[in-house]
């Protein structure tokens, strides 16, 4: 029996509840992972909060979809780094039903985990470091550039900080002021949002690119205000607004999941030069992952939020 963290309706956090089920058999293509770590990320309470869909047969709704475990068990199974044996020390995506004690995944979705990172670490890079990836590639972030980030402190944010500046660009990135020295020494320049942004942003440089990792109207109009071609702005969190305002809305839809898994095996290449850190915020045991989804949508995280069976 396994342990798996389930929606048991549509809602807020009080309707997960930790339920002991029966593996299913794997077939051919799958792998079997004991989770030492699942990664938490906004998508997990927006899936069961009922605004993208409500569909009563989905119910119980596994959550958590990227883990960091062990390969329990696998038949000539190659993940997006190579053959994976039962004892590797992995990472995965694209899960349903990662806070778990054990999860089953595609094994195109498996990868190994760099050895520079640790269990928790990991199990937060690559939904949110393919996010970042996506964002930067579809603005076309490179060498010479300088580039606004909102929401530089959060979980997305100091990753796409990190990618941009070894990208070579120049980062500009909003946050709190208690997260400012962080973001510095990870090579950014940090702002505080708020009434006169765009005039702090203009006195620090003219930005070329904007990435929108918040949503809020502010985010969205010091871009437009700041950014001479909106072709280079792109929005994970601004969706309402970004038809209207000629920028691009990014989802794993319209090929932005083939950007995302493609960014898999270049995101664990830069965490395992140590130019890539995961910083994790918070770690919750997996009973408590009502507690980790309520600190999340507090929308203040420092960084990653790491749930441990
Ligand atoms: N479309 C997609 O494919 C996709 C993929 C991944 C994530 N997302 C979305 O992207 C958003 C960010 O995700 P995340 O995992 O990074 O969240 P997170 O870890 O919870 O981070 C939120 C961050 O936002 C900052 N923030 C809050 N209010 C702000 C404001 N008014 N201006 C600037 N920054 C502000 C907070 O910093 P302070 O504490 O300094 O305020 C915090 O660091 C979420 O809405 C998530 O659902 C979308």
């Amino acid at each position: 029996m396994s342990r798996l963290v389930v929606a048991q309706a549509y809602g807020g956090p009080e309707v997960l509840a930790v339920q002991h089920i029966e593996l299913p058999q794997l077939t051919a293509d799958q792998v079997l992972i004991t989770v030492r770590a699942a990664g938490a990320n906004p998508i997990d309470y927006k899936l069961y909060s009922g605004h993208m869909g409500d569909d009563p047969s989905a119910l119980p709704l596994p959550v958590g979809m990227e883990v960091a475990g062990i390969v329990a068990e696998a038949s000539r199974a190659t993940g997006y780094t190579g053959p994976l044996e039962v004892g590797d020390e992995v990472i995965a995506t694209n899960i349903r039903g990662g806070y778990a004690d054990q999860a089953i995944a595609d094994m195109s979705d498996v990868g190994h985990k760099p050895a520079t990172l640790t269990d928790q670490e990991a199990a937060g890079l690559l939904l949110a470091g393919g996010a970042a990836w996506h964002l930067l590639t579809k603005t076309d972030v490179g060498s010479g550039d300088t580039v606004l980030i909102h929401g530089a402190g959060g979980g997305v944010g100091l990753l796409a900080v990190q990618l941009a500046v070894a990208r070579g660009a120049t980062v500009i990135g909003t946050a709190s002021a208690g997260r400012h020295d962080h973001l510095r020494s990870l090579g950014a320049q940090p702002v505080e949002y708020g009434a006169g942004l765009a005039d702090r942003v203009r006195a620090l440089g003219s930005a070329d690119a904007a990435l929108d990792l918040v949503g809020t109207d502010e985010a969205l109009d010091v871009s437009v205000e700041l950014v001479a071609d909106r072709g280079r702005i792109a929005t994970i969190a601004g969706f309402g607004r970004a038809g209207q305002l000629g920028i691009a809305a990014l989802t794993s839809a319209d090929g932005g999941q083939a950007i995302r898994d493609a960014s898999r095996p270049e995101l664990i290449k830069l965490a395992a030069a140590g130019q890539l850190k995961v910083p994790v915020d918070k770690v919750f045991p997996l009973e408590q992952a009502a507690d980790a989804h309520r600190y999340l949508q507090s929308g203040h995280a420092r960084g990653k939020v790491v749930l441990v069976p």
